[in-house]
């Protein structure tokens, strides 16, 4: 399937610092039908189109939407851009190369749920991303489509920029409110849902930065237009970071459906002619899948089956001679880093995990490892208060599904006691 430049179709067209630029490639006719159709039009197309959040979690944006706009008293809408998920690159792209998209799809949100404060909050090493946003804010403004009456409507979006501090935890929605209100970036028990009490306890709409930006092609589209793409449950196009060992790593964009085989292929395949070893769905907080899945369409629907997720869109391609395990063990500290430590199966889980890997990946596993391990990722998974937790095992576990013969070296992945390696791609 090939490639479908609709989120990227600006991204290296356009002078990202140009209003201009962005208007003569059909940039804010979407607000200008906003403001000409209203809100309650705009609710019914995003919930006919379809779009799941992409920021990992894949609720409904449309259902999301209408919570907030029903909300009583003063609303909140706020961009998700802490993109901190290993991996993952795609909303920074997305903000450096197409900024006013982000402004202009954040306004939209602000019409349609009544709401006058617009947040971003910028992951803390992604400085162009946030020049950009704050010129593409301050164009805007002068141009009044943003300010004191936005386009003419007579309605009021702000936008302010914040930047990050470097927590993975404070890409975690209520984490993030925290750690904007001055408090510890720690998650928030739910409900109340940010949709009822979010930040500074008004309801707020977050979303990631792709899921907004999806938001003016529905406008443009409609939901029909938007549901050209993908598939009846995954609908639109994905963005897609592909990295690690093929030939072009980059940001690619296809619809949804698209095979795991498909997109590597797009990518290049894997370098130097070797064979695939396994892919890394997802990011940190994702699935190892191995050369066997490549048939397997990349949808929500499509993947959980099999234990995999889209999560963030990250893409991670080893090939044979990578060493599985000592990636694994890097993403066992990474979650033992990350961690906020405030609830224990996590806390100690995070650590205790750590622990098994390390002996995993170098060879001095105990013969009880794996079922520790096992168990160790359901307490997590069961019982801690947020997703960081709830998703810290899986990488590992679906590595041990892989391999289940423990390595007997550093090079965990390499060698044939380790199994089959794979075909090329
Ligand atoms: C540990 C953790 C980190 C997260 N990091 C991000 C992030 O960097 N960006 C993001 O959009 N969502 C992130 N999320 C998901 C958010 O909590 C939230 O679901 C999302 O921003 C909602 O937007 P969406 O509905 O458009 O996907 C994270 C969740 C967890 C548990
Ligand atoms: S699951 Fe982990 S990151 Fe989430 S609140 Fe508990 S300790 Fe913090």
């Amino acid at each position: 399937m090939p490639e479908v430049r609709r989120l990227l179709a600006r991204a290296g067209v356009a002078d990202p610092e140009s209003l201009e630029a962005y208007r003569s490639l059909g940039g804010y006719a979407a607000l200008a039908r906003v403001a000409e159709r209203g809100p309650a039009w705009v609710l019914s197309e995003l919930e006919a189109s379809g779009l799941l959040g992409r920021g990992g979690a894949a609720f409904p944006a449309g259902r999301k939407w209408r919570a907030v706009a029903e909300a009583a008293g003063r609303r909140r809408v706020v961009c998700n851009a802490d993109e901190s998920e290993p991996g993952t690159f795609k909303d920074r792209v997305l903000m450096e190369q197409d900024p006013f998209a982000v402004v202009e799809a954040m306004t939209i949100a602000g019409l349609t749920v009544a709401a006058e404060d617009g947040l971003v909050y910028v992951r803390g090493e992604y400085r162009l991303a946030a020049a950009r946003l704050r010129r593409a804010i301050d164009q805007a403004e002068r141009a009044g489509l943003l300010g004191a009456d936005v386009a003419g409507t007579g309605r009021a979006f702000w936008i302010r920029v914040v930047r990050g501090a470097g927590a993975y935890i404070c890409g975690e929605e209520t984490a993030l409110f925290n750690s904007v209100e001055g408090r510890r970036g720690e998650p928030r028990n739910k409900p109340p849902f940010p949709t009822q009490a979010g930040l500074f306890g008004d309801p707020t709409l977050v979303n990631n930065v792709e899921t907004l930006c999806n938001v003016p092609i529905v406008v443009l589209e409609g939901a029909s237009g938007f549901r050209r793409y993908g598939t009846d449950r995954s609908t639109g196009t994905k963005l897609f970071c592909v990295s690690g060992h093929v030939e072009r790593p980059g940001l690619y964009e296809v619809p949804f459906g698209t095979t795991l085989g498909e997109l590597l292929a797009l990518a290049g395949g894997v370098w130097r002619g070797r064979r695939l070893q396994a892919v890394l769905c997802g990011g940190a907080a994702g699935t190892f899948l191995g050369p066997d899945r490549l048939d397997l369409p990349l949808t929500f629907e499509g993947l959980q089956p099999v234990g995999g997720t889209v999560g963030s869109g990250a893409v991670i391609v080893l090939d044979e001679t990578a060493s599985l395990w000592d990636i694994v063990l890097r993403v066992a500290r990474f979650f033992q880093e990350e961690s906020c430590g405030q609830c224990v199966p996590c806390r100690v889980g995070t650590q205790r995990q750590l622990e098994i890997v390390t002996r995993l990946a170098s060879g001095r596993a105990r013969p009880e490892d794996p079922q520790l391990l096992a168990d160790i990722g359901a307490a997590m998974t069961d019982a801690s208060i947020c997703g960081l937790g709830q998703t810290a095992a899986g990488a590992v576990l679906s590595a041990l599904a892989l391999r289940p013969g423990a390595p007997s070296s550093s090079n965990g992945g390499a060698s044939a006691a380790h199994g089959r390696p794979g075909e090329v791609v």
